[in-house]
């Protein structure tokens, strides 16, 4: 990767009696940024930012998020134009490669990736080492940091095309990974992947179908998976993209680098939020339990979060929110399911919500989340199922960031530092002597 920041000035920094210059760098959106690495050599000190609120970690040409407009570009496109005009395969090439592909480049990637469906007959007998009601996730996370075992030479630094096709390989065999821990779960015989259907479309058959009887793969199902998956794809450097760095960044393989991602993504704060947003609208069950709810919500003791509402960088209305609430409709209108009970407690949930003086002014708007549980539940997918719906769909984003790194000059093993308040040096002292 080429650096591109532009030199934007310097900051003055006091510390300890010594003035320090720190270079000022501009990007091609969002704020300035000021460049700290020589600060520990020049002033003997660190910084401290946990939860890497003003830090930024790398520079990066793939997303952009403008969190106070509610903005999401990749690569310059909106999030918007692409959810409407693109399709997830074709948001791969781009994630990958920087540009949107020619329809030559769109088929020969299409092709590629029908290719790489299937799984190493070996591969599917890591299922049985699991209890059938296993977290889905659990098994994601195994049966993808196993891969390593299956290319040991993948995705390292020295050979770019070794590099490519791991890329591919990761995104044609997720779904199928992924629908075999549905399978497993349902105690069902697992469907290999058909590659005359599309990316989505084979996701929804090997999900979905059963040997006793045809499947018929509705399209406005299939969009929404689709799009389901574009919304995912990408979201610069969040918990778990950062994660994949880390790990990735010690020369790990980068396919137990992915595995971390998974793991991270796991968590409610992250991706499991879309299961938790569902447990919950199914907790606050009607319409009348709405408001109490609210109000437990904006009462710390009650340990209790509205899950799908707020997001460490989004200020406003997650502009995937937008998106996912018109495929919800278009969805529960095609399943004929309108008065989905679940669709009216979010309705009067986000309703409540968006005018209450507590989420306002913390500017606490619906994410991602929000709306997509009620779509994967209309759809039939099992709530435990959601966050690895995520994971598919976000792989090509760490595998994007991931190849980044590994091609920026700049990159070097992630380390952090710390201030230490724990005891001062003190002597052993045996045993018989405490
Ligand atoms: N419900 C009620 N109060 C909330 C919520 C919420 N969902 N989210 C934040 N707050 C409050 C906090 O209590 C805190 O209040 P305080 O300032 O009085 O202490 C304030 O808003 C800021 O919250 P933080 O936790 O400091 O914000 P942070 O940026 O660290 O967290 C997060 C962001 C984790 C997303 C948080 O909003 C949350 O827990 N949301 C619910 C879980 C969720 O939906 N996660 C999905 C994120 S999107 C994604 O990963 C795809």
């Amino acid at each position: 990767m080429e650096n591109k920041v532009k030199n934007a000035g310097t900051a003055r920094l006091e510390v300890a009696g010594r003035t320090v210059d720190l270079p000022v760098y501009s990007g091609t959106h969002g704020p300035n940024v000021i460049d700290i690495r020589k600060l520990y050599a020049e002033t003997d000190h660190f910084t401290l930012d946990p939860g890497f609120t003003s830090t930024g970690s790398c520079e990066s040409q793939i997303t952009f998020i403008d969190g106070d407009e509610g903005i999401l570009l990749h690569r310059g496109y909106p999030i918007e134009q692409l959810a409407e005009k693109s399709n997830y395969l074709e948001l791969c090439y781009l994630l990958l490669n920087g540009e949107l592909p020619s329809k030559t480049q769109f088929d020969t990637f299409s092709n590629e990736v029908r290719n790489h469906t299937l799984l190493h007959t070996q591969q599917d007998k890591f299922f049985e080492g699991f209890r059938r009601d296993s977290h889905p996730m659990a098994m994601l996370t195994g049966a993808v940091g196993g891969m390593a075992a299956f290319y040991p030479g993948a995705m390292g630094n020295e050979d770019p095309e070794e590099r490519r096709i791991s890329s591919i390989r990761l995104i044609s065999k997720m779904p199928t990974i992924a629908a075999r821990c549905m399978k497993y779960n349902l105690g069902q015989r697992f469907v290999d992947p058909q590659n005359k259907l599309s990316y989505s479309e084979n996701f929804l058959n090997m999900c979905f179908s059963v040997t006793a009887e045809d499947y018929e793969i509705n399209p406005i199902l299939a969009r929404a998976m689709d799009r389901f998956f574009m919304l995912h794809a990408d979201h610069e450097q969040n918990a778990s993209t950062s994660t994949v760095r880390l790990v990735a960044s010690s020369g790990a393989h980068p396919f137990a680098a992915i595995a971390a991602g998974v793991a991270s993504l796991w968590g409610p704060s992250h991706g499991g939020a879309n299961e938790a947003a569902l447990r919950q609208l199914r907790e606050i069950g009607s319409l009348d339990k709405v408001p109490e709810f609210v109000k437990m919500a904006k009462d710390k003791s009650s340990g209790i979060r509205l899950m799908g509402f707020g997001h460490r960088v989004y200020k406003n209305y997650d502009p995937r929110a937008k998106v996912m609430q018109k495929t919800c409709y278009e969805v529960l209108d095609a399943l004929d399911l309108h008065d989905h009970p679940l669709l009216k407690v979010a309705m009067e949930l986000e309703r409540i919500a968006l005018q209450d003086e507590y989420f306002i002014e913390k500017k606490l708007y619906p994410n991602v989340d929000f709306y997509s549980g009620i779509i994967l539940e209309a759809m039939g997918f099992p709530t435990k199922m959601f966050t690895v719906l995520f994971a598919v769909a976000r792989t090509v984003g760490w595998i994007a960031q991931l190849s980044e790194m590994l091609e920026d000059p700049t990159q070097k093993i992630g380390r952090p530092r710390q201030i230490y308040t724990g005891a001062a040096m003190r002597d052993y002292a045996p045993i018989t002597h405490r």
